[in-house]
């Protein structure tokens, strides 16, 4: 039996006239700073996005200047009040389209994959319903790691998609697989997921 709800007329026109919003989680890794050319090429294709940023992650970027980039409020946990009656890990996580990780430390990867929920970011995965797409980027051993491998595999078993890591020259001067997935083709699945969920209300 299918569980799809019913949409009236008006409210699926109303449904696709709103703009779509992703929550960009940015975590601790080396190739944060990409996460802002992600964050600018959605915002100038008319996309909400709603920057996330794990503590450690604001040692390598500041929220500054993703909220410059997206004219929104960036969220960092200093700030996990409550906004609209609810705290914001759920106001960020209740109407999002779609919760991107780029670029995803071993660590979020791990924190996801069982459950831990110790700041903003990681509240947000687990409380929302909306798909998970993962940017991985971290040195290759790291991403060879067994533990590494079987969080992936757990999350990939619960729906979570995963686009790269590529093979490369990694910033710590390693050449492995652990490189970000271009900027230009984490945003291209981003909106083609979008537009594929869309057409699915
Ligand atoms: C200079 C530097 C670069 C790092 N780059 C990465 C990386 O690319 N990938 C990764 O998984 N961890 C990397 N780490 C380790 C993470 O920063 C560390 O595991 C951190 O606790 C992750 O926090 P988060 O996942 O909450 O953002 C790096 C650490 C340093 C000091």
């Amino acid at each position: 039996m299918s569980t799809k709800k019913k949409v009236s007329p008006a409210k699926a026109e109303a449904t696709s006239a709103r703009r779509s919003r992703v929550v960009l989680g940015v975590t601790a890794s080396i190739a944060a700073y990409r996460a802002a050319d992600i964050a600018s090429i959605l915002t100038k294709s008319g996309i909400d996005v709603d920057v996330v940023l794990t503590r450690e992650a604001r040692k390598f970027v500041t929220p500054l200047t993703f909220a410059a980039i997206t004219h929104r409020t960036v969220a960092i946990d200093d700030d996990e009040g409550t906004l609209g009656g609810k705290p914001s890990h759920l106001n960020l996580s209740d109407d999002a389209d779609l919760v991107v990780i780029a670029p995803a430390t071993a660590n979020i990867i791990a924190e996801y994959a069982h459950g831990l929920a110790p700041e903003v970011l990681t509240s947000v995965l687990i409380a929302t319903l909306a798909p998970v797409l993962i940017a991985p980027a971290m040195n290759g051993k790291m991403w060879e790691h067994p533990a590494t491998k079987a969080n992936v595999e757990l999350l990939k078993s619960r729906g979570v998609e995963f686009i790269g890591p590529e093979r490369g020259l990694l910033a710590c001067g390693y050449e492995g697989i652990g490189r970000l997935w271009p900027v230009i083709g984490i945003a291209e699945r981003i909106i083609e997921k979008l537009r594929d969920s869309r057409g699915k209300n």
